[in-house]
């Protein structure tokens, strides 16, 4: 395996070094509160347009559009488990970040950035979805020729050491 893993702390709508960010969608893929909210802010209405005949989605799927205004190629939309309701949560939250690098490797991305999918309004364990997002993406690697970088961008200084310990201990 050669891709790099790296948790930063910042903005998913601000990574103009990435390939390809994810979205912690909802299941209608408008924008909303959070990772939402930001990117279809940052992207503009055109990325909403693109969006409105692939939805709904389901817990656990994971859909590509265009990014419009924002600095990358591509907007990979997850729809994360809600946690206590969509269940087995744990399979569907790692669905979530199989199915988005599938994605990302079908159309030849080099470098993806993903949020921490369900940890906020979906009321997610912030621990817990920091186990299933690095072991998932840990296990996915090999298979993954031409993905490069695999980034975690979290929003404070708390989720971001907490991903890097967790990532510490998996590897
Ligand atoms: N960049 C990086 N991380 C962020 C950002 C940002 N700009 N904004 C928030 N976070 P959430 P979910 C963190 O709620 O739990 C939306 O309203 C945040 O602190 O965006 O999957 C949608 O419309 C948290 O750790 O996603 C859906 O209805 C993590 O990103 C629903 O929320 C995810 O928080 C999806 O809920």
């Amino acid at each position: 395996m050669n891709a790099i893993i790296e948790c930063l702390q910042g903005d998913i709508a601000n990574q103009p070094d990435i390939d390809a960010v994810v979205n912690a969608a909802n299941a209608r893929l408008e924008t909303g509160g959070g990772v939402a909210g930001a990117l279809h802010r940052a992207a503009g209405p055109r990325l909403a347009e693109e969006c409105r005949p692939l939805a709904p989605i389901r817990p656990g799927q994971a859909v590509i559009t265009g990014a419009y205004a924002l600095p990358n190629r591509y907007v990979i939309h997850c729809l994360g488990p809600v946690y206590g309701v969509d269940e087995p949560a744990d399979v569907l939250l790692a669905d979530c970040y199989r199915q988005a690098l599938e994605l990302a490797h079908r159309h030849e991305v080099s470098s993806i950035a993903f949020p921490a999918i369900s940890a906020g309004a979906f009321g997610y364990p912030a621990a817990e979805a920091a186990r299933i997002a690095l072991s998932t993406v840990l296990d996915s690697l090999p298979e993954l020729a031409g993905l490069k970088r695999v980034r975690f961008v979290l929003f404070d200084a708390a989720s971001t050491e907490l991903y890097q310990r967790t990532l510490d201990t998996l590897t």
